[in-house]
């Protein structure tokens, strides 16, 4: 590590919480906010760098964005990102602090609120703070388009409870063997105990679009002769692209550190594929929906 990036993993970016008198109102007032959950299987994937790459492509295409890490993993988002949590939940409780102070502002303006924060402790909450924390949350939700939930790998209930309350599934694979049926686990769980029917597929660290669709192909094969009323969709791929662990390292997102790299076109087609399904997007719930089952719990 040259000192440059030592100093960057001890000193945020952008200093300072997200502020949303600093950012546009969200881009459009007549369609609801959309609330999407990244998830896989098997971990290492790519969860988290699809998330905030396909966020940074999002604002630069204008839209207000927030992203959640849900994942109390190592590589989290704020890492990636190249930012700092200063607030969690409890400071909003008892420091005076505001949902908005905990919420740090990420490249282009994406809001991020880090895993350290204690987002996925909100339904251990005591009554009383979480109808604190949803009077909160209540205008906060309205101010972006698009939540990106950066979950955690595997089936735990906490997995379940995010992917749950959000209105497309998105969930990561890569050509590995283990990942594809890992994530068919995921799916079967997701169905079999919560009547989830429709999910769209990212393949991952993939040699092409011929080699991705087969791997798209090999899951549908399985969900459609294994799992009733399943539907698969292909939001697109992301080439294996020495360009990710680069950026990763660079705690800068592809799209700013390496533009015209193969990884950062193909997060820029799957960005464009998630604007264009806005209509198939599953109705029940927004953000305030969202928050609501969050904290209420699910
Ligand atoms: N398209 C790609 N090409 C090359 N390397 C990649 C690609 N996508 C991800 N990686 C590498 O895979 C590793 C895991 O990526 P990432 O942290 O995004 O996965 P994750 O699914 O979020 O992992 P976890 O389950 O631990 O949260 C990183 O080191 C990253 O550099
Ligand atoms: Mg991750």
């Amino acid at each position: 590590m040259n000192q440059a990036e030592t100093l960057k993993l001890t000193k945020p970016r952008m200093p300072g919480p997200f502020s949303p008198e600093r950012s546009p109102r969200p881009t459009s007032r007549a369609h609801t906010p959309r609330v999407f959950t990244i998830s896989s299987g098997k971990g290492g994937v790519g969860k988290t760098s699809i998330v905030t790459n396909v966020a940074v492509a999002l604002a630069s295409m204008g839209k207000k964005v927030m992203i959640i890490d849900a994942d109390l993993g190592l590589a989290n988002v704020d890492v990636m990102l190249g930012l700092i949590p200063r607030f969690t939940i409890q400071d909003v409780f008892s420091g005076g602090k505001s949902l908005k102070d905990i919420v740090l502002a990420g490249p282009r303006g994406v809001a991020v609120l880090p895993a350290a924060s204690g987002i996925t402790e909100l339904s251990h909450l005591n009554e009383s703070e979480k109808l604190f924390l949803l009077s909160e949350i209540e205008e906060f939700g309205d101010a972006f388009d698009i939540l990106l939930i950066d979950n955690a790998a595997g089936i735990s209930e906490n997995v379940l409870y995010f992917a749950l309350a959000s209105q497309r599934r998105i969930i990561v694979v890569t050509p590995e063997p283990t990942s594809i049926t890992d994530a068919y686990a995921l799916i079967k769980v997701l169905t079999g105990r919560h009547r989830v029917r429709s999910y769209s597929i990212i393949i991952n660290q993939t040699k092409g679009p011929r080699e991705a669709i087969g791997v798209f192909r090999q899951l549908s094969l399985a969900t459609d002769r294994f799992l009733t009323g399943v539907s698969l969709d292909y939001l697109g791929h992301v080439t294996w692209d020495d360009a990710v662990s680069r950026s990763i390292r660079r705690q800068t997102a592809v799209l700013d550190a390496y533009p015209g790299s193969q990884a950062s076109r193909d997060y820029s087609t799957i960005t464009e594929n998630i604007l264009a399904k806005e209509g198939e997007d599953d109705a029940d719930g927004n953000i305030k929906f969202f928050w609501r089952h969050l904290v209420r719990g699910a």
